[in-house]
């Protein structure tokens, strides 16, 4: 039987695999096997769905025949395949890209290690199928430096030294250590790439996978918006002038970067440039030059919602309903606020050819991402309703 040759995509689905997907098919020309979960037909449906809502359209007949299907669960045997499929997808895969993931800050650890830790495993018995020369790209996070609060991180460091702010940081450095035990143990080659925390300023559509800031966003809104179960009502901060402390050292920072960069720097490095890499683990930070003070978020917040003063605080020791519900909800990124560590990015950009880094992130671009813009700003009461 004639093989495929094919690159085996998991995530798909997600806000970032779906973007990689649309590069690997469309600018790479690459034929390219999607392994999600769901019958195939439903899965294709929804993966072209997302595919059209990225490119703006229709991505033409010839990407489309380059995009096969195939229903599937990293976290089962052999991938939820039937033992000949396996085999057969194994055979043809000439790369393999794991951008499944559990990415919920503040789950469960049974849960995201189940997803992140032990699907990354099965995701290795199979590239172990693969022909040798079968490079596996995997997605991790520069969250798997952990509790590290300052310093350059280097691209190759990966230590539990600093414990870990979340169960998902740690689902995530024990799915990079399993990456590079096996990857030594066989002799295999992979790419490992760390991205910082990726953000779209696209607006929002029914149906398209989200991004961590504009969950954000989201909340910020709904709370403003609705008030929020278990906060006593006709608290208006607005009217009584109290503002909104946050527990967030004042001086905090994040790396944000925008997708377009995120997704054309991983396709330079984990496709274009996966020949010349040599053999082994080759690790890249892909990420801002500069970080983001916690100051522009909360000025794009305070833009929007008119009447909501925010004050970022090191430490909250009388807080008030509101400011509980906040800080119950927002664990995993309150705790990344003690952060004031950089990534070093040196192979990252040694390898991306000559890609401009992504302009500053600035007031604007937030607003846009966490959902802001269009909208137009609240003026009614911050936090009256239900609370
Ligand atoms: N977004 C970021 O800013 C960011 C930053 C750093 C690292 N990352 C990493 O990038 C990866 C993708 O993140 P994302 O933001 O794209 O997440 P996402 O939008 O939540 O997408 C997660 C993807 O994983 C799939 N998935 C989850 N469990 C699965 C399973 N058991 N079997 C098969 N597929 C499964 C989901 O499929 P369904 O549609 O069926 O749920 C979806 O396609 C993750 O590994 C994350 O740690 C993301």
């Amino acid at each position: 039987m004639l093989l495929h040759v094919t690159t085996l995509l998991t995530g798909a689905t997600g806000f970032l695999g779906s973007r990689l997907l649309l590069g690997l098919l469309t600018t790479r020309e690459r034929h390219v096997t999607v392994l999600g979960r769901g019958a195939a037909s439903e899965l294709r449906f929804r993966v072209l769905a997302i595919l059209e809502g990225l490119a703006g359209g229709g991505i033409g007949a010839r990407a489309r025949s380059r995009l096969r299907c195939v229903g599937g669960d990293v976290t089962r045997p052999w991938l939820g395949l039937a033992p000949a499929v396996y085999g057969r997808l194994a055979r043809e895969a000439e790369s393999v890209w794991h951008c499944a993931g559990d990415i919920a800050l503040t789950g469960e650890r049974e849960r995201l290690f189940r997803t992140n830790v032990h699907g990354t495993e099965r995701v290795l018995e199979f590239v172990e199928a693969t022909p040798p020369g079968c490079r596996l790209v995997h997605m991790s996070t520069v969250a798997v430096a952990g509790g590290r609060r300052r310093g350059v991180v280097a691209e190759e460091d990966l230590t539990d030294a600093f414990g870990f702010e979340t169960h998902y940081d740690e689902s995530k450095y024990r799915a990079e250590t399993l990456v590079r035990d096996w990857a030594r143990r066989l002799g295999r080659s992979v790419v490992v790439l760390r991205p910082g925390i990726i953000a779209s300023e696209a607006a929002h559509r029914e149906g398209m996978p989200g991004h961590p800031l504009r969950v954000l966003g989201d909340m910020i809104d709904t709370i403003a918006r609705n008030g929020a179960s278990g906060i006593p009502p006709a608290v208006s901060l607005r009217r009584d002038g109290l503002g909104l402390r946050l527990r967030v050292p004042a001086d905090a920072e994040f790396n944000i970067l925008p997708d377009g960069y995120a997704t054309e720097a991983m396709l330079r490095i984990g496709h274009d440039a996966a020949e010349d890499l040599g053999h082994g683990v080759r690790t890249f930070h892909v990420v801002h030059p500069r970080e983001t003070p916690m100051r522009l978020i909360v000025e794009a917040v305070e833009a929007h919602h008119p009447g909501l003063a925010l004050d970022c605080v090191g430490d909250l020791p009388d807080p008030t309903p509101v400011e509980s519900f906040v800080a119950d909800h927002l664990p995993g990124f309150l705790s990344y606020c003690h952060h004031r560590r950089v990534y070093d990015r040196g192979f990252a950009v040694e390898w991306t050819d000559g890609l401009p880094d992504p302009p500053p992130i600035n007031r604007v671009y937030l607003a846009r991402a966490m959902g802001f813009a269009g909208a137009a700003p609240h003026t009614g009461h911050w936090m009256t309703a239900g609370m």
